[in-house]
Order: structure tokens, then sequence, then C-alpha cells
């Protein structure tokens, strides 16, 4: 068991360290992780990557749904050669049933492992969990917290395509409010220069002022939109997304705000171009219609998702790896 440095910030090192916020990354330390996802790939090609994490364990704690998050972590950990304990509904399979707080339970998974992949319901849930234990744990989603795993794929695939992370124009959609992905999606774009991001929503689900205020700070630029008129017709990427059913305490304000705006082809033509990317970190409702998804410029079925697993391997490796 590898014991843990207790420094927040990644600073180029990760090694031992926890993942739980986008705040603690620089460029350097996202490049360097993008550099091992290029080797990973390589590695992966060759059947090369089969010994990277051998003999280790990882737990997988995940406290809320998960399809893909969970798959990828898991397809990731033993296609470098370690194994898992998986929790999916620890609340219904773990002593968490019988009111164990987190942090018992995840003082005991220490003795039993390497490191911790933990999803949870509560902002914050993961830093509490790496507050304590001395593995490394990674925030794979606390609440409408943070999802750091899910913007390292985003930015790998725009960087993929455009051969940057600077001086890009993009466009998110769906419910900033509520959804960690683009949170952390906007603090990952923000450690970039000349950033410009149109933030498309209804009002009731736009970003508190502070958290704007403080990225804005950061250099990127924030465009507050209300309307699909305002698309710029230049942008490099639209990050389309679902509005966050499971983090409304009334039902009658999801159903007001729900399929407001749409992904069409027709939407496409009217406000896209020839040479940008479509991306969503899925699950899809309807927010993307499903003409969309033949588009070549679609990549969430095919490069984002595929980056998903790269990116984790990339990244365990990193904190773990010999
Ligand atoms: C996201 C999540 O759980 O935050 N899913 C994912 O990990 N790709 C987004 C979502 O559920 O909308």
């Amino acid at each position: 068991m590898n014991n843990k440095i207790p420094v927040d910030k990644i600073n180029g090192k990760f090694a031992g360290k926890d993942v739980v916020s986008l705040d603690q990354f620089d460029t350097r330390s996202l490049e360097k992780l993008f550099r091992r996802t290029e080797e990973i790939i390589k590695l992966s090609r060759k059947n090369k990557e089969r010994k990277i994490l051998a003999g280790k364990i990882i737990i997988l704690l995940f406290f809320e749904p998960s399809s893909r998050t969970f798959a990828s972590f898991s397809a990731a950990i033993k296609r470098m050669g370690a194994g898992t304990i998986e929790y999916q509904n620890p609340l219904q399979t773990s002593s968490a049933v019988k009111g164990e707080t987190l942090e018992d339970s995840v003082k005991t998974f220490e003795t039993y492992s390497d490191l911790i992949v933990m999803r949870h319901p509560e902002i914050g849930a993961a830093k509490k969990a790496s507050k304590a234990v001395l593995i490394p744990v990674i925030n794979a989603g606390d609440g409408g917290g943070e999802h750091p795993t899910q913007i390292f794929m985003d930015l790998f695939t725009i960087r993929e395509k455009f051969g940057r992370l600077d001086s890009l124009i993009g466009v998110i959609a769906g419910d900033p409010l509520h959804s960690r992905v683009l949170r952390s999606f906007i603090a990952g774009l923000a450690l970039y220069k000349n950033n410009t991001i149109y933030i498309l929503s209804p009002k009731k689900l736009r970003l508190e002022p502070e958290f704007i205020d403080k990225y804005r700070k950061q250099g990127i630029k924030l465009v507050e939109i209300e309307s699909e008129k305002d698309i710029p017709k230049n942008a490099n990427f639209w990050y389309w997304n679902r509005v966050q059913k499971e983090r409304f305490k009334n039902p009658l304000e999801y159903k007001k705000v729900i399929g407001k705006f749409i992904l069409t082809p027709e939407l496409l033509k009217e406000r896209g171009n020839k040479d940008m990317i479509i991306l969503n970190c899925l699950p899809r409702v309807e927010e993307i219609d499903v003409k969309v998804d033949s588009d070549p410029r679609a990549v969430y079925f095919t490069s984002q998702i595929k980056n998903g697993l790269y990116t984790r391997m990339a990244l365990l490796s990193l904190i773990l790896g010999k």
C-alpha cells in the first residue's frame, strides 16, 4: 500500500495523491496526464499495458448509479493487471446499510486495497473520505460538486481534435447549476489561456454568480445565453448534456425546464460549422436527437467514450505505477 503524500496540488506529480477536484491541477499536470494517455493508447495497441498495475487491488465504491464511469474504471484496472473489489449501491450491500459512517467504511477498505474510487451523492464526500485514509482516493462524482475524471476524457478528446486546449470557443448546454460535469469542465478549461465558453441554459439553471466570478478571474470568458440564436457560429465544440433530474427536490420544477434546448440536425445546420465536435458525457435522455448520433462531428459514442477508458488508465498508472 502506498503512503499518501499530504499535498493537495498535483504539481506534475501524481504518485500516491488523491484526485478529488480540478482545482488541484495546473496545465503542466494535465499535460502530463494527456501524454501518459497517449502512451497508454500505444501500449494498449500492443497489449503491453497488462502488467502496469500487477498485484494492486482497487476498491470501487459507488453510492450513486453509474454505467460508464463504473465500467470504464473497472475495465481500466483489470486491463492493467490489478484486481477490484466492487460495490455498486453500497447502501444496500455494505455495512453502510447498518449505519456505518463513510469514514469508518473507507478506513476498513484501506486495509485491503491500494486505492479507492468513489462516487457519492454528497458534495465534498470524496474529500471527506480522502481525509480518513492514507491511500489515494479518486472522486468519481460527488453530488452536484465535481467529476474530474470525466473532464480528463473531455479535454483529451478536444485536444486530440484541435491539437490544443487554449484559444477555443465552446458552447455548453444543459444544467450548469446541478451538473458536476459542467462545473469541472469550466474549471479545467479555465486553466488554459484565451478560452471562451457560451453557457446555454434556462435562467433557473444558471451557475451561481460566485462560481462564474471565480473562473472569470482566472481569465476564461464565460457568456451566459438563454437562446439558441445566441450560439456563435464559429464554436469549436458543443458540450450538450442532460438536465440533472435527480438533483431537483420538486419534480414539477424539473418538468418546467426539461426539453427546453434540444440539439437537432436542424439546429446544427443553423448554428453549427463543419469543423466542430459534439460532446455529451452521457447518459443522453432527450437533449440530443438520436438523428445527430450518426453525424461524424458527434463524438460521444466514439472517441469521447474510448478516451474515458484511456485517461482513467493513465491516471491510475500515474498514481499507483512504479
Ligand atoms: C455524469 C455523472 O454521473 O455526473 N455521468 C457520467 O459520469 N458520465 C453525468 C450525468 O449523469 O448526467
